[in-house]
């Protein structure tokens, strides 16, 4: 059996190949794997799962690459990233529904959820703000990336 994360991976990237647009697609690569690599950052940081952290960061913002729209995407990729985890059948249903929450409650960055959920909203933040850190720092995005900064030593 190969490497769960990979075998998510794989199936993530059939996703994005199928995306007509050259420029949404290079953004879904970069935007799913720096969040992907940020969520296994910063889940050993905090001794969260790390494994599934990254499977929360590849699966995160998927219904918006698939459908191109963002709107409600939180919740209504927390529905899509469940049937692919089923369809997959890679996790037990306690793993499926930690990596769901996660997704559901990842568009609310100024309100605190649990731990792990937290670890894929800063990671979605670390990747906004370390694409290009010339560029400016979204307003609601601002305080976790100072946070975040401290977290990590960067003052
Ligand atoms: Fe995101």
């Amino acid at each position: 059996m190969e490497n769960r994360v990979e075998v998510l991976r794989k199936y993530i990237d059939e996703i994005i190949l199928n995306m007509t647009d050259v420029e949404e697609k290079r953004c879904a690569y970069m935007h799913l794997y720096g969040v992907s690599q940020f969520c296994a950052l910063i889940a050993l940081k905090r001794e969260e799962n790390s494994e599934l952290a990254i499977m929360a960061g590849m699966l995160h913002d998927i219904y918006s690459y698939a459908t191109m729209d963002s709107n409600n995407h939180a919740h209504k990729g927390a529905t899509m990233a469940k049937e692919i985890l089923a369809k997959l059948n890679l996790t037990s249903d306690d793993e499926s529904k930690l990596i769901c929450d996660a997704i559901y409650t990842h568009s609310d960055k100024n309100l605190i959820h649990s731990n792990f959920n937290e670890v894929l909203k800063d990671a979605d933040v670390l990747q906004h703000c370390l694409y290009n850190t010339m560029l400016e720092i979204k307003p609601h995005e601002k305080e976790r990336y100072e946070k975040l900064k401290r977290e990590f030593g960067i003052l």
